[in-house]
């Protein structure tokens, strides 16, 4: 599964690409505008933080195809590297969604709340659809059996599209959505954190430590070998 962290926040972005085995960085205009920052200058060092190789998801914030086209061109030469173009979707996102695909520009469907929805998406072109898993939560439906739903009917029609369930709010859900097999997650930092804790891993470090130290005191392992 790919794990990308959902942030524009420079700090949390570069902690993550040093701790975790991370695939990208997703945005959207809600999480880049709580920055408050140079728009141009935050997603150029986005993109240096990660690299070239990594994945790197901006939204639209047009609403037209024509406009939609436009700033994906101007985005991708901005950021370079593995760009994708997240498209709300829409009857205008998925004409652009189409003209960008024979443009060879990867397109992200986001806002995906159906099956149907991603279907159509998918089917327009997109290398992505985004569900989102935690808003369905929200109003009593069932984020993960949407997810599986899609999965499903990816793998029955044989579509080359990836899932990329968004909206988390608990590891639970992330477990669930692993779980299911959709290829991909996108969560915040903070999730990153909470998916890699456990007591039990702590006390169990601990007690190696201790053990360690009761037969050698402060010497490594490094110092051991050193010394023969
Ligand atoms: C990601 O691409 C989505 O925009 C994002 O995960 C939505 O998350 P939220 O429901 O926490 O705002």
């Amino acid at each position: 599964m790919q794990y990308i962290v959902d942030s524009a926040h420079l700090e949390e972005i570069r902690e993550c690409v040093e701790f975790y085995p991370l695939d990208g960085v997703t945005t959207n205009p809600t999480i880049i505008s709580k920055e408050h920052s140079d728009f141009v200058k935050l997603i150029k060092e986005i993109r240096a933080i990660i690299g070239a190789e990594r994945m790197l998801h901006i939204q639209t914030t047009a609403t037209t195809s024509e406009a939609i086209v436009k700033e994906a061109v101007a985005l991708m030469e901005a950021v370079g590297g593995d760009f994708y173009i997240k498209v709300p979707i829409s009857p205008e996102g998925l004409k652009a969604t189409m003209a960008l695909k024979r443009m060879g520009i990867k397109v992200t469907e986001t806002a995906i709340f159906t099956p149907q929805q991603a279907l159509i998406a998918a089917k327009a072109g997109a290398s992505y659809i985004a569900p989102y898993v935690n808003r369905l939560d929200n109003i009593v439906s069932d984020g993960v059996h949407v997810v599986s739903e899609i999965v499903e009917m990816f793998k029955r029609y044989d579509i080359d599209c990836k899932v990329l369930a968004a909206s988390f709010k608990n590891t639970e859900q992330i477990h669930k959505i692993a779980m299911v097999g959709a290829h991909a997650v996108t969560i915040s930092p903070d999730l990153f954190k909470k998916l890699t804790y456990h007591p039990l891993t702590l006390y169990a470090i601990d007690d190696f430590q201790k053990d360690w130290e009761s037969v050698y005191g402060d010497e490594t392992v490094l110092d051991l070998l050193e010394e023969k």
